[in-house]
């Protein structure tokens, strides 16, 4: 499935106050698209916008432009569409498990043991079945991190939107996370918008690095990643992942 997004500006109005065309935009004209089996990277300053482009193509914002997932323009959330937002909002009342089938619960009709394997496998891709029957409360920053991602990928999504999923985690399960988030991609076709701070990260994962300047958030710059997949976390080393990463640091700075 394809995201594609064009000339999409986004202002939030206040209500009662002068009509949103007035007001200062958020997101000016914004332009890109995520092919099947693709995965664009985001970059950008705090504020730049980040989130609300990712809320708009989750169909949860109203906006100005055209957002099309699957060919369909996007008005409210996509069955296809998973999201996986930047702090994990589970449930306090229920465990890992439980908040990795909820998911399942309200989104499609699936048999309970159907429903409990989904869930089940989702959690061990992220390294949680020692950790099945634990309560929010009792899981780290990043345990619960895993949690949201799993429950994200339970629904056998089409279209993963991530916002700065591995942002809260350490430089280890991060890696490890992120190796395995290709072998997901590759393996389902997978279209992923992923969300980082990590300008390593985000050439490691992408097939484009897209970066947004400060507020109003317009894109500065497309960068393609010409490296065949499966990659090796050692390509982080290499003297042209180095010569990329000053690139996109000074398109930041
Ligand atoms: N619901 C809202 N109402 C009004 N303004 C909003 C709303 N949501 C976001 N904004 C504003 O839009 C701008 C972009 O916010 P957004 O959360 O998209 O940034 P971001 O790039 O994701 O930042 P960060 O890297 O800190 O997560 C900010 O100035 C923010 O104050
Ligand atoms: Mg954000």
């Amino acid at each position: 499935m394809s995201i594609v997004v064009e000339h999409l500006t986004k202002r939030f109005g206040t209500p009662g106050k002068e009509p949103a065309s007035q007001l200062a935009p958020v997101l000016e004209d914004v332009s890109l698209q995520v092919g099947a089996n693709e995965v664009v990277t985001v970059i950008g300053p705090s504020g730049s916008g980040k989130s609300t482009l990712l809320n708009c193509i989750a169909g949860l914002e109203p906006y100005e432009g055209s957002i099309e997932v699957d060919g369909t323009p996007v008005r409210s959330p996509h069955p296809a569409v998973a999201v996986v937002f930047q702090s994990p909002h589970l449930l306090p009342w229920r465990t890992t498990l439980g908040n990795v089938e909820y998911g399942l619960e309200v989104g499609r009709r699936m048999a309970k043991g159907e429903r409990r394997q989904a869930a089940e496998a989702a959690i061990e891709v992220v390294g949680l079945t020692g950790s099945s029957s634990l309560y929010p409360r009792q899981l780290s920053g990043g345990m619960q991190q895993r949690v949201n991602i799993a429950r994200a990928l339970a629904v056998q999504p089409e279209v993963l939107l991530m916002d700065e999923p591995f942002g809260a985690l350490d430089a280890i399960t991060k890696e490890r996370l992120q190796e395995q988030l290709q072998g997901i991609v590759a393996d389902r076709k997978l279209s992923v918008l992923f969300i980082t701070h990590d300008i390593s990260e985000a050439i490691y994962l992408g097939d484009r690095v897209v970066t947004l300047s400060a507020r109003p958030g317009r894109i500065s710059l497309t960068k393609v990643i010409d490296e065949p997949r499966p990659r090796s976390l050692s390509l982080k080393q290499s003297a042209g992942f180095q010569a990329l990463y000053g690139e996109l640091w000074k398109s930041l700075a």
